[in-house]
């Protein structure tokens, strides 16, 4: 079933796509221009990706042996295929409605709609087929079936599937990334760039680990790590489960003894540290799972997070916190428990700003989220950058991180084994084969 892996995946893409076109048109609505060239890119990568490989693929295979297993196939896949062969038409009416906009011949109201009614479409339909077509095709199809689905979404033979086909269809994703405007989760503008002041020599170094071990009783967890983080910078971490990347981020923040190697941050030697007073230093830490105080209100949840602050700032630094999180100020009185999953992850990294960090170091913010949860954290880690915020991101979704991230480190069973641009780790053919699911 690993057809199932790609075409979520697909989506998960898609999903981001409509959501930039939906902030894009908000954008227009108040005053921006309208952009030929980002939305042609939009458009190429829908018609080269989703109508020539994605929907082929689903209708020459899934949709067609799910009708041939089930009677109720036909009323769930009609209305999903003539929409897929609607597909092509549709971007032709679109960038035409683009041309039109741009010269001013279309005005704006009348443009934003068709937008809206073209992402409201795509994302009904991808909402349809998950909620309908796959669940049955789990349930009805045989593992024959499976074999030659699977064989269709793998194949790498085809010219239009192939790696270079694959590569191009990356190329055009981060091209539409760098195009977005900055307040959107989806952009990478500053990805595969270092900061202007990071030339060699002279980079202004934040964060510099060398060769960092720490051990559980006699397994060693990490065997060696150096990195280092630049003012400003945000780096991805990024690795497979058990790689060691909870271990990095407790050993650097202090909670986890090191035994070997030295931390250096902002010139000093902070490696005999006690935790508390790396977080006076600004080693602040939001930690995998959350684990926010359940039974606490949100309001002492986000106090504790000051307890290294002086007292007068605190009032001031939750209302920041609240502007940020306005779903926060609204619940304050209540226990941190009764909050949903995307907004405890708020809540957890609210937690660490209200320690004034000058490093945030951020342990899977996305993980067990929904796709649009997903897309509003990384859009807080994106607003964070944004300020200045200097950010150590540890995260499963390689794709998304490396995104954002201005350079990545691969951590593999307690080592770095590869280091480079964001841009540079999206195009690796290791990492899109381990972590990008590519
Ligand atoms: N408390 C512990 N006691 C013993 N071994 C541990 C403990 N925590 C982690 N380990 C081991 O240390 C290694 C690194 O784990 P770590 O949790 O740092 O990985 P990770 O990269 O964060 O993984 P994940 O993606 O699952 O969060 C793993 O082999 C893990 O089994
Ligand atoms: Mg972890």
């Amino acid at each position: 079933m690993q057809a199932l892996r790609i075409i979520s995946e697909d989506h998960s893409n898609m999903w981001r796509l409509a959501t930039t076109i939906d902030q894009v048109a908000l954008e227009i609505e108040a005053g921006a221009a309208v952009d030929p060239v980002f939305f042609n890119s939009v458009f190429d990568y829908i018609e080269q990706f989703v109508d020539h490989s994605h929907h082929a693929r689903e209708d020459d295979h899934l949709f067609r042996l799910l009708r041939l297993r089930s009677t109720e196939a036909a009323a769930i896949l009609d209305p999903l295929q003539e929409e897929h062969r609607n597909g092509p038409q549709q971007l032709k009416t679109l960038r035409a409605c683009v041309l039109q906009a741009a010269q001013g011949d279309l005005n704006v109201p009348e443009f934003v709609a068709v937008l809206r009614v073209y992402t409201a479409g795509l994302k009904s339909h991808m909402h349809h087929e998950e909620k309908f077509a796959l669940p049955l095709a789990r349930e009805v199809l045989t593992a024959d079936d499976w074999a030659e689905i699977d064989r269709a979404f793998l194949n790498n033979d085809d010219p239009l599937f192939g790696d270079k086909a694959k590569a191009e269809f990356r190329e055009l994703f981060h091209r539409i990334a760098s195009l977005a405007p900055e307040s959107i989760g989806l952009g990478a503008h500053t990805a595969g760039k270092l900061q202007p002041d990071s030339a060699p020599g002279k980079a202004d170094v934040l964060l510099r680990v060398s060769s960092m071990e720490s051990c559980y009783g006699r397994i060693k967890a990490l065997k060696g790590i150096s990195l280092e983080v630049r003012r400003g910078e945000t780096v991805a971490l990024v690795g497979a489960n058990g790689a060691g990347k909870t271990t990095f981020l407790r050993t650097l923040s202090g909670v986890q003894p090191m035994s070997a190697g030295n931390i250096h941050f902002d010139g000093e030697d902070i490696s005999k540290l006690r935790s508390d007073m790396r977080m006076r230093r600004g080693i602040c830490q939001s930690p995998e799972g959350r684990q926010v105080f359940g039974p606490l209100s949100i309001d002492d949840n986000l106090r504790l997070g000051a307890y290294t602050q002086p007292r007068h700032q605190v009032a001031g630094d939750l209302e920041k916190v609240f502007a940020m999180f306005p779903i926060l100020r609204e619940k304050r009185k209540l226990p941190a428990g009764t909050l949903s999953g995307g907004q405890q992850q708020m809540l957890a990294i609210g937690r660490a700003l209200m320690g004034r960090p000058r490093m945030l170091l951020l342990d899977e913010p996305s993980m067990g989220l929904a796709p649009l949860l997903v897309e509003e954290v990384f859009n807080v880690v994106k607003t964070l950058k944004a300020q200045g915020m200097t950010i150590l991101l540890v995260e499963q979704n390689a794709f998304a991180a490396l995104a954002i991230a201005d350079r990545g480190y691969v951590l593999e069973t307690g080592n770095v084994t590869l280091t480079g641009t964001g841009q540079e780790l999206i195009n690796n053919e290791q990492v899109r084969a381990a972590y990008l699911g590519m």
